[in-house]
């Protein structure tokens, strides 16, 4: 451990903060094991980074374990069919990620001879690898000093250096104060430890500034404004949208389904035939039943929000008798039905109806 009263650097005094205060996480190596040349697997950092976009690290935690128990390496996950791999995904949501996260491992099996390249600008080649991910995947599988900035990070920025800009448009000027923060050394270790003083100190709501190791070069604590900062213009109210879904059962118990096209959201995943999404001013719209049955309508409705919309889902249910051939969609047989793999909307619908 450093003396931080005689070496003041930022970036210092933050990673003395990260070798005692790491969260533990199933894809990290720990500091301690990183200075000892402990390597963290490419695989794991780039599967955990594409989680952990716009999901908690609580949330990924288990579905971390599960898609590294069953394919731990890239060359497994390349192989693995499509449906196993969207079905592990269901309730993960933002399912263009796990389409590209599928892309990606075939191109790197194919392209890279299953290594993941250790180079930011072919990393960002690949597909579902924007600047963050490439960034993140740099410094933490690789070491080489690039700068992450994701929400917690510009949490920090905007509060370390008092900048009022409201986001988004403050992000290039918080960019450029977090690039000049990144040391040349340990920016791996560096990149995790400014995540973590997001995620647990420097808190959107009560950041613990009292034991915070930035606390004394903190121009909002010095301020006051840290529990103001970061500025956001206010949200545009999220239009209602309105369909009906389609749930049918075979006397065998087999679920008619039908995976949805790769294009649109719930793009490649399983989910119950139904009607279009409209906008709620429209009149409420049936669709067309999958095949024709006694349908009777749940009681309840199903309300799910997406990024863009809040959806309202009415359900419609039938018991079919004989050997029904529906116009669309593919009969589940019971034993392979797993609610677990339908997107969470789709899972609502069937949560309903039990
Ligand atoms: N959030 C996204 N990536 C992370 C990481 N590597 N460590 C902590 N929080 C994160």
């Amino acid at each position: 451990m450093r003396d931080t009263a005689t070496t003041c650097s930022l970036p210092d005094i933050l990673l003395d903060w990260y070798d005692t205060h790491a969260r533990i996480m199933p894809w990290r190596v720990p500091p301690a094991d990183r200075a000892a040349g402990v390597q963290p697997d490419p695989y794991r950092i780039w599967l955990s980074e594409v989680m952990l976009q716009q999901t908690t690290v609580a949330t990924v935690r288990d579905y971390f374990q599960r898609f590294t128990t069953r394919w731990p390496t890239v060359g497994d996950l390349a192989a693995a069919p499509d449906a196993d791999v969207m079905g592990e995904w269901a309730g993960l949501g933002y399912y263009a990620r796990a389409r590209n996260l599928l892309k990606c491992a075939r191109v790197v099996v194919e392209q890279h001879d299953g290594q993941f390249p250790a180079d930011y600008a072919t990393l960002l080649k690949l597909p579902g690898i924007g600047p963050y991910t490439a960034s993140a995947v740099s410094s933490i599988a690789f070491d080489l000093p690039y700068t992450v900035l994701d929400g917690n990070v510009e949490r920090v920025m905007a509060r370390l250096y008092d900048i009022h800009t409201p986001l988004p448009a403050a992000k290039p000027e918080l960019m450029v104060k977090a690039q000049a923060l990144t040391p040349p050394y340990r920016p791996g270790d560096y990149a995790q430890a400014i995540m973590d003083l997001g995620a647990t100190i420097c808190t959107p709501k009560s950041p613990a500034c009292g034991i915070c190791p930035w606390r004394d070069p903190c121009l909002a604590r010095k301020s006051g404004t840290a529990t103001e900062l970061p500025k956001k213009l206010p949200k545009k109210a999220k239009p209602i949208r309105h369909g009906t879904v389609y749930l049918a059962r075979r006397e065998d118990g087999a679920w008619l389904l039908e995976t949805r096209p790769d294009k649109g959201l719930l793009g490649g995943m399983l989910g119950w035939p139904g009607s279009a999404w409209v906008d709620a001013n429209d009149s409420r719209p049936a669709g067309q039943a999958p095949i024709e049955a006694q349908w009777y309508t749940a009681a309840g409705e199903v309300r799910h929000t997406f990024t863009h919309f809040h959806l309202m889902l009415t359900v419609m249910r039938a018991d079919l008798a004989g050997d029904p051939s529906p116009e669309m969609g593919l009969f589940i047989p019971a034993k392979d039905f797993r609610p677990s793999d339908l997107p969470t909307v789709m899972r609502k619908a069937f949560d309903l109806i039990q």
